[in-house]
C-alpha cells in the first residue's frame, strides 16, 4: 500500500523528520527563508494526505477544495488566524496548532522586549556603534524602571500567564483582562482582574497577548492609546490586526505613550521604510516570538505528531476546535 503523503511548506531539518520517513512520503519545499509560492502550494496539496504549513500561508476555501484527500493541516504556531477554520471543517480537515511547547520562549521575547524598550538597549548599542560615546554622563541614555511598575496583561492565556510569573519577579503589580476572569491565575500569580479601561488608565507597562479574532481587531486603537499613560510603553507580540497601525503612530509622535516594542505588525514582513522604523523609541522585531531553536523544533515535533495522530487514526495532540 502506498504511504500517505506529507507536504511541509518549508525547509525544515531532515533529522527531525527521520522518525516519520517510515510511516510517510514526506515532501517540502526547498527554501526555509522563503515561502512556498500559492501555485506549488496548491499542486502539492492535490495529492496531500497531511499539510505542515507556516502562518505565512494563507489556508483558505481554495486551499481546502483542492485538497481532495487532505485529513490534516498542523499549523507551525499558536495562533491561526491563516486559517479558514469553517472551510476546513466544511471539508473535514482537522486543524492543529502549537500551544504549550512555546508558552515560556514567547514569554520571554514579550519580556525581552519590555526591558530592552524601557532601557533603550537598541538605541544604546546603535549609539556605541554610531561612535557617539564620548563621556559618560547622569542621564545619558536614561530610561524606565521595570521594578515595582505596573504591568497591564491583555489576554491571560498561557502566554499571558507565563509573562504574569516573569513580572511577580519584578516585583510589579500585575493587572490582566481577559474575556472570562481566571480565578486560578489571580490566586496564582497575584494579578488582579479589571475592565480594559481601567488596564490600558493604570498600567505602565500595557502588553497585548490577545489571538487576532474579529473581536480583537484594532482593538489598540486612538481612544486606547489616548487613556494609556504618556510615559507607558506599549508590547505586542500578539498579531498585528489588534493594532490600529496608524494610531499608534499617531500615539507615539504626539507622546501619547513614551515607547512600543512590536514583534507583530498588521502586514508582515514589514519593509525599512515603514514609519513605525524611523522611531528611536519604538523596536520592532521580525515576528520571532517563539523563535529558540529548542521551542522550534518541540513545535516542528509537535506538528508531525498531530498529523500522524490524525491519519493514524489516534487522533491529534492539539487540535483547533
Ligand atoms: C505563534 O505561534 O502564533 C507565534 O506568533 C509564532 O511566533
Amino acid at each position: 500500500m502506498e504511504k500517505p503523503k506529507l507536504y511541509i511548506t518549508r525547509k525544515v531539518p531532515e533529522k527531525i523528520l527521520e522518525p516519520f520517513q517510515q510511516d510517510f512520503t514526506i515532501s517540502m519545499w526547498k527554501y526555509e527563508e522563503e515561502p512556498v509560492p500559492r501555485e506549488v502550494l496548491l499542486k502539492e496539496i492535490s495529492d496531500s494526505h497531511g499539510v505542515l504549513c507556516m502562518l505565512s500561508e494563507t489556508m483558505d476555501r481554495e486551499v481546502f477544495n483542492t485538497g481532495s484527500s487532505l485529513q490534516v493541516v498542523a499549523n507551525l504556531a499558536v495562533g491561526y488566524d491563516n486559517i479558514d477554520l469553517h472551510a476546513a471543517r466544511e471539508a473535514g480537515v482537522v486543524v492543529t496548532n502549537t500551544p504549550g511547547v512555546l508558552t515560556e520562549s514567547t514569554a520571554d521575547l514579550a519580556f525581552s522586549l519590555l526591558l530592552a524598550t524601557a532601557r533603550r538597549i537598541v538605541e544604546a548599542n546603535q549609539y556605541i556603534k554610531e561612535d557617539k560615546w564620548k563621556q559618560w554622563s547622569p542621564y545619558l541614555l536614561a530610561g524606565m524602571d521595570v521594578h515595582n511598575k505596573t504591568i497591564g496583561i491583555v489576554g491571560m492565556g498561557r502566554i499571558g500567564e507565563a509573562i504574569a510569573r516573569r513580572a511577580q519577579g519584578f516585583g510589579m503589580e500585575i493587572l490582566y483582562h481577559n474575556r472570562s476572569r481566571k480565578v486560578e491565575s489571580e490566586k496564582q500569580i497575584g494579578a488582579t482582574y479589571v475592565d480594559y479601561a481601567t488596564l490600558l488608565n493604570k498600567a505602565d507597562f500595557v502588553v497585548s497577548v490577545v489571538p487576532a479574532t474579529p473581536q480583537t481587531n484594532h482593538m489598540f486603537n486612538k481612544e486606547a492609546f489616548q487613556k494609556m499613560k504618556r510615559s507607558s510603553i506599549f508590547i505586542n507580540i500578539s498579531r498585528g490586526s489588534v493594532v490600529n497601525e496608524n494610531a499608534l503612530v499617531e500615539a507615539l509622535e504626539t507622546g501619547e505613550i513614551s515607547a512600543a516594542g512590536l514583534d507583530v505588525f498588521a502586514e508582515e514582513p514589514i519593509r525599512s521604510d515603514h514609519p513605525l522604523l524611523n522611531k528611536t523609541n519604538v523596536i520592532c522585531l521580525p515576528h520571532i516570538g517563539s523563535a529558540s531553536t529548542e521551542t522550534r523544533s518541540s513545535m516542528l515535533q509537535l506538528c508531525l505528531e498531530n498529523i500522524s495522530g490524525v491519519i493514524h487514526g489516534t487522533g491529534p495532540i492539539t487540535e483547533v476546535k
